[in-house]
């Protein structure tokens, strides 16, 4: 979604939830005048606002970068997390574990970390339950790659990276903003 299109679609849900109340107490031109004053002045307070709050889904890429897509849905980032083969070593095996020794909730953290990034930087702990995880982001996503500005830390290690969802799509080697992405 361009910047302009994330605008309009916040526009669309503010105009949305106002809807109800605007019966009789409201124009309806009003209250879209009143909807549009809410967001210009929302984002012009802070301007991250107009970006995308949420990761894209890889397959949003799909469209435009059709080879890149069709080679990352068939690679194991895509399926780092819903591999029955991590699958099995995570929640069959390291997790019952971690009952027995806490300490391995720090080793979980960090396969949480590789495998399934989203979901650490929202959980910022390791997954107990598939639940948790969005499936249509499960794995190392374009998305999480491609937004990632940096690390913490004096090097770059498990699960240490700087990421924030942004409509800004970090490329080779300069950091040329994709107009036209997520
Ligand atoms: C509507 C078409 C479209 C969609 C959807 C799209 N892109 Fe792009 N993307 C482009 C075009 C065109 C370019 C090349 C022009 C440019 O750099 O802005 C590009 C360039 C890029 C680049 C290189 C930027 C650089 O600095 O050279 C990256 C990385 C990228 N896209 C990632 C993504 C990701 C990740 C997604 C999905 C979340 C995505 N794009 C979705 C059209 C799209
Ligand atoms: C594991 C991390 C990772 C994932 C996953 C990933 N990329 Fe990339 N991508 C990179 C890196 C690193 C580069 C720069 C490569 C270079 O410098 O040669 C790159 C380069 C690109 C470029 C610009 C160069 C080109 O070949 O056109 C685009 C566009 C792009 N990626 C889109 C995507 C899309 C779309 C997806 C998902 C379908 C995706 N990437 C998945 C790390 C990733
Ligand atoms: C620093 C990032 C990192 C961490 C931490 C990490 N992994 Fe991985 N893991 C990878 C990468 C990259 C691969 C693919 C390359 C390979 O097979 O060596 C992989 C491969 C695997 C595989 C083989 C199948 C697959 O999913 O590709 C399993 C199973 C696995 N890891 C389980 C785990 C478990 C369980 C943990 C936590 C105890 C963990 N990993 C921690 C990065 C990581």
């Amino acid at each position: 979604m361009t910047h302009s299109a994330q605008i309009e679609y916040e526009m669309k849900s503010v105009k949305n939830s106002i809807r109800p109340f605007m019966k009789n107490t409201y124009e309806k031109g009003t209250a879209y005048t009143l909807a549009m004053a809410v967001v210009c002045l929302m984002v012009y307070i802070n301007p991250s606002l107009a970006r995308s709050a949420e990761y894209s889904s890889s397959s949003l890429c799909r469209g435009c970068h059709t080879d890149i897509y069709k080679q990352h849905s068939e690679s194991m980032h895509e399926k780092s997390f819903t591999n029955p083969v991590f699958q099995s070593q995570y929640f069959n095996e390291l997790l019952p574990q971690i009952e027995r020794e806490p300490d391995l909730r720090i080793e979980a953290e960090a396969c949480t970390a590789c495998h399934s990034p989203i979901a650490y930087l929202k959980l910022r702990k390791h997954i107990t339950s598939k639940e948790q995880v969005n499936p249509r982001m499960s794995g190392v996503t374009c998305d999480i790659c491609h937004t990632i500005t940096g690390y913490t830390g004096k090097r770059h290690g498990n699960g240490n990276f700087i990421s924030k969802p942004s409509d800004i799509k970090l490329g080779p080697f300069k950091t040329n903003p994709c107009n036209f992405c997520g």
